[in-house]
């Protein structure tokens, strides 16, 4: 089985709409090493109006994840970063430089809303590559401006992100539109991460487990061992 690492996902408790308690967590957690999950970074959201937990917040939750995988010896190694939804707010932590990156690095997980437009999305980008980050894009397949056209991925690309997109996707949970778009910028090599963004276990399950085995199939283990586990370890600069 190979090992795995997932840089965008839910998983810590009361933070933002991902896991609802530490019961959610500690069964979230089990499945990942489960399905050799060996790095988890956890990415809570920050969106001024609904996602508000402070760092100090995030941090605090993030030490008893900490303490439920060495209580249980799961071989899992956790970083922490936030999924940034881009807007006036981001900036002006941008500009104060204080943005979690991922594990510590100099990579910064970016959602858009989805009334951006390409355009917007690329400033975004690129402000935050002229701040010195490298932005990644969260689960590009998701956006109204991208509209399943691998063009304006390249844009994102071309602007200096790096793309990330979702297992639940490529596996067809989000529809086929969805899932036909992923596998398209799979062949196209368009993919630096598949992350899970689990939410929780029931509906948003982390499901890069049966993932990995569909990519290893349609695309090899070449093509698997990069975007599961090379890519994302340099992104936590690993
Ligand atoms: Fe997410």
């Amino acid at each position: 089985m190979r090992s795995i690492a997932d840089i965008h996902c839910h998983i810590l408790p009361y933070v933002d709409d991902g896991a609802e308690h530490a019961a959610e967590m500690e069964k979230m957690l089990t499945s990942q090493a489960e399905q050799h999950v060996e790095v988890i970074c956890f990415t809570p959201h920050l969106r001024t109006g609904m996602f508000t937990s402070s760092d100090e917040d995030v941090r605090r939750r993030f030490g008893q994840a900490e303490e439920f995988v060495r209580r249980r010896q799961l071989p899992i190694r956790l970083f922490l970063g936030r999924e940034y939804y881009c807007n006036e707010e981001f900036l002006e932590r941008l500009e104060a430089g204080s943005l979690l990156t991922l594990g510590g690095g100099d990579a910064l997980l970016m959602e858009f809303s989805g009334r951006c437009d390409a355009d917007a999305i690329c400033e975004y980008i690129k402000r935050a590559k002229q701040a010195g980050y490298q932005p990644l894009a969260a689960h590009v397949e998701r956006y109204p401006a991208i509209g399943a056209n691998a063009d304006q991925v390249k844009r994102l690309i071309d602007a200096g992100a790096k793309i990330q997109i979702n297992a639940s996707s490529l596996l067809g949970h989000e529809g086929i539109r969805q899932k036909l778009f992923c596998w398209k910028l799979m062949k196209l090599g368009l993919v630096d991460v598949v992350a899970s963004d689990a939410h929780d276990p029931q509906y948003r399950p982390p499901v890069l487990g049966e993932c990995a085995h569909r990519i290893e199939t349609k695309m090899g283990q070449a093509c698997a061992q990069k975007v599961l586990w090379d890519n994302p370890l340099k992104i936590l600069s690993l």
